[in-house]
């Protein structure tokens, strides 16, 4: 069974990576979905919160499975006995950081393959973070983000600004 995973800190998950989770569920037999804990980091959701809005976008999906992970990802790999990591490329910019990265888990353990797969051109602007900003200043994320949480995150923005 060829188990890929997909690591990221979706906070929250966009349009580009329901995109990308779609595309590799259909490659591969099992995607798993990694939330990376990030203690340092305060996010817009909480750890939990970010895994059971990818588990409602997902939802349907049936070889999709949304877990959190802390430390390093190739540690979290072995224990789903998984070597196929998946990351979605944007831009010259995101190739740069992804090449790095993907030498420095080959580093890590030399079984680990990386799969890098090209945006879907509509989605090639979208970001957690620029999703983020526009819904901090009342901006329309419509299409940018799966419809069934846009709410959750229109509701959340809001509750930080009180
Ligand atoms: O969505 P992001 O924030 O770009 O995802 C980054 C992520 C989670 C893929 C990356 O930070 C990561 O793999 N972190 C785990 C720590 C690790 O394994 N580091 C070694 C590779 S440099």
């Amino acid at each position: 069974m060829k188990t890929a995973v997909y690591p990221g800190s979706f906070d929250p998950i966009t349009n580009g990576h329901l995109d990308i989770i779609i595309r590799s569920a259909k490659i591969f037999d099992e995607v798993i979905v990694a939330v990376l804990v990030n203690p340092d980091k305060k996010g817009l959701f909480d750890i939990e919160e970010r895994v059971e809005l990818i588990k409602k976008v997902t939802n349907g999906i049936h070889n999709v499975k949304v877990e959190s992970f802390s430390g390093l990802l190739v540690d979290f790999m072995k224990t789903k006995d998984a070597n196929i990591i998946i990351k979605g490329i944007r831009t010259v910019s995101d190739f740069e950081y992804e090449f790095q990265m993907s030498i420095m888990n080959k580093k890590l353990d030399p079984t680990i393959e990386t799969v890098a797969m090209m945006t879907n051109p509509k989605y090639s602007f979208v970001s957690s973070s620029s999703v983020k900003q526009v819904a901090i200043f009342g901006g329309c994320i419509k299409g940018l983000v799966p419809e069934n949480i846009e709410n959750n995150i229109i509701l959340r923005v809001n509750e930080q600004k009180r």
